[in-house]
């Protein structure tokens, strides 16, 4: 085996250009790690975020490779690993360093990928499943029958979001930006979707819901938008915030007006609290990702070489669904 392997390094947080592509030594795996073969890598924001030096909540060293959630085929274990994890499809999503041919990861967490599901979308269906699932079940509080509102809803999470919540028998409506996410979004299966950077989608959730207005909100953008969340809130309804892609965290919202709306808000942070490999949860959207029932976004596939470009593009809202990152692809 070569002693150098392709890399993305970066010598200080910027923009795409800042990520280049090198070749570096193939790390070897430390006590308690095990070194993966890296198949594919998911376009997750989160890369673009530490990339620019925006993320707090994970250690990020120089040079630093991003690349977050991947898959691949372990290849070495270090000491006090079971060496029979060699050869076994893994996910790894809980640190960064898969730009990469080879990454590192903590043995303990790395997750087996399921035999029916290929390398390319084992990289992208757990983050955005769980992370839908548990906005709408667990912080949402999300009932068979009633009605969500989706923002983001081309995206990989407000996809499988909606998909879950249809096979529950709920009202989906979606919140895009452009004709063209509008028209994907549809695609899986919303009931309605509506371009959010025109005026007028408060009215038309209204519209949608006869004036009652929607169970659960889930929004990962927040921006100025989010004001608008309070309006479109049925009695009893629950606002669940993920994240903040628009740029601001959403400002406060008076206690008065959640007594007299009767409405809650909510944050969910899915690390601390996603279920277990192996809980019903797991096994649900295994099942339903495996037998093809919720449909994963995969929407292209780009090299390595090209990943500063997928990052241009992703900031400028111009991807659909999830990007892969095709790194050693369908390996064997
Ligand atoms: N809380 C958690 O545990 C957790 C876990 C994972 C992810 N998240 C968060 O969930 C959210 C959705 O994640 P995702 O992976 O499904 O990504 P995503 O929604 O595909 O993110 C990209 C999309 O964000 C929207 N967007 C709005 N304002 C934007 C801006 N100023 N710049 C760039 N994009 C903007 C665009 O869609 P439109 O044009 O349609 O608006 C864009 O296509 C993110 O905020 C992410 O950080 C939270």
């Amino acid at each position: 085996m070569s002693k150098t392997m392709h890399a993305i390094q970066m010598k200080a947080f910027g923009g795409p250009k800042a990520m280049e592509l090198r070749e570096v030594s193939v790390p070897e795996p430390g006590t308690g790690e095990a070194r993966i073969k890296v198949a594919y890598v998911g376009m997750n924001p989160f890369d673009a975020m530490a990339r620019a030096g925006k993320i707090n909540f994970m250690p990020i060293s120089f040079p630093f490779t991003p690349g977050l959630e991947h898959t691949g085929i372990v290849d070495a274990v270090g000491d006090g690993v079971d060496a029979s994890l060699i050869g076994r499809r893994v996910i790894s999503r809980a640190n960064f360093g898969a730009y990469a041919e080879y990454s590192i990861a903590k043995a303990e967490v790395l997750l087996m990928l399921d035999d029916r599901i290929d390398l390319k979308v084992g990289c992208v269906y757990r983050g955005c499943s769980f992370t839908g699932w548990h906005a709408l079940y667990k912080a949402g509080r999300l009932q068979s029958g009633e009605t969500c509102l989706l923002h983001s809803a081309a995206g990989p999470i407000g996809i499988m979001a909606a998909q879950i919540a249809k096979s529950d028998g709920c009202t989906v409506i979606g919140l895009a930006g452009g004709d063209d996410k509008v028209s994907f979004a549809k695609t899986f299966g919303a009931d309605h979707v509506f371009d959010y950077t025109q005026e007028g989608w408060v009215e038309q959730v209204k519209d949608a819901t006869h004036g009652r207005g929607v169970d659960v909100i889930v929004d990962g953008n927040g921006g100025p938008n989010a004001a608008s969340n309070i309006e479109v809130l049925a009695p009893l309804g629950r606002l669940v915030y993920i994240g903040a892609t628009a740029g601001d965290m959403p400002g406060p919202v008076d206690i008065s007006t959640l007594i007299f709306k009767n409405i809650s808000v909510a944050g969910m942070n899915l690390a601390p609290i996603e279920d277990p490999p192996g809980s019903a949860t797991d096994r649900t959207i295994i099942e339903n990702v495996a037998t093809g029932v919720w449909r994963v976004p995969v929407t292209e596939e780009v090299p390595l070489a090209d990943v500063a470009d997928l990052h241009h593009r992703l900031e400028h809202r111009q991807v659909h669904g999830r990007a892969v990152i095709r790194v050693g692809g369908d390996l064997t």
